[in-house]
C-alpha cells in the first residue's frame, strides 16, 4: 500500500487493481456518475480507470487516489489530482467521487484540502484546476471550501462548465490563514 497522506477521518493512498470490485460498486451507481464524462462504469471500465490511475502515478507521481474511511477501514471513493487536456493544454485537475452513503459528512471537503496540500503545499505543481458544471451545487461547495474562487466559463465535452484555478501562492496564503485560526486542515 502506498500512502499519500491522511486526515482526521481518511487515509489517502494509491489505488490498486485489488480495488476493482469495491470501486466498481461505487462507480456503477448512476447518481455517483451523474456529472461524469465517463458515465456509469462496469467492472471492465473500472479496471481500465484504475489502470489509467496507475499510469498517472508512474508518469506524473499523482493521480486519483483511494479514500479509506479510517473507522470502517473501507474504500469509500477517490480524490486526487491528475492530468487533463483542456483546450489543448495539459492541466492538473482535481477530481473527487464518493460512495453515496458517505455524502454530506464533509469527507469530500476534507479529502480535497489534503490532496491540495499535497499537490500545491509541497510545490509539486504551480496550479491545480477543477472543472464543475454550474448546477452541481455540492461540488461547487467542495471546491469553494477548499479555496477555489475565480473561474472561467467554457465548453468541456460539449457541456458548459466552470473552470476554477488555484495557484500554489494562493494556497499558501489560505493555508497560513486557516492554520492560525483552527487545527490545520490537512497535516495530521
Ligand atoms: C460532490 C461530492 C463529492 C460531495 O461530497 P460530500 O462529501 O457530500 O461533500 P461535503 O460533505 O464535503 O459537502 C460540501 C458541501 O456541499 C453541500 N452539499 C452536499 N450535497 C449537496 C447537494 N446535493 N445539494 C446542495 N448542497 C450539497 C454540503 O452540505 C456542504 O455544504 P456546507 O459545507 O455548506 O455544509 C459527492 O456528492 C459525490 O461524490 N458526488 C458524485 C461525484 C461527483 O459529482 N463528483 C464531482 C464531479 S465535478
Amino acid at each position: 500500500m502506498v500512502q499519500i497522506c491522511e486526515t482526521e477521518r481518511l487515509i489517502v493512498r494509491r489505488l490498486s487493481l485489488e480495488d476493482v470490485p469495491v470501486l466498481t460498486e461505487i462507480l456503477s451507481d448512476p447518481e455517483v456518475m451523474k456529472h461524469s464524462v465517463r458515465g456509469v462504469c462496469d467492472e471492465a471500465a473500472t479496471r481500465k480507470f484504475i489502470e489509467w490511475c496507475l499510469a498517472c502515478y508512474e508518469l506524473h507521481g499523482v493521480g486519483p487516489w483511494a479514500l479509506i474511511d479510517k473507522k470502517a477501514a473501507e474504500l469509500i471513493g477517490f480524490c486526487g489530482v491528475g492530468p487533463e487536456m483542456v483546450a489543448d493544454v495539459e492541466e492538473i485537475n482535481l477530481g473527487y467521487r464518493l460512495a453515496r452513503r458517505y455524502w454530506n459528512k464533509g469527507l469530500a471537503s476534507e479529502s480535497a484540502r489534503a490532496v491540495l496540500n499535497y499537490a500545491l503545499g509541497k510545490g509539486l505543481f504551480h496550479s491545480v484546476i477543477v472543472i464543475i458544471e454550474p448546477e452541481h451545487v455540492a461540488s461547487l461547495k467542495v471546491a469553494e471550501k477548499a479555496g477555489f474562487s475565480s473561474f472561467d466559463v467554457l465548453e468541456f465535452h460539449d457541456r458548459p462548465v466552470r473552470l476554477y484555478r488555484l495557484t500554489s501562492e494562493h494556497w499558501e496564503t489560505l493555508h497560513k490563514r486557516c492554520c492560525r485560526t483552527q487545527p490545520c486542515c490537512a497535516d495530521v
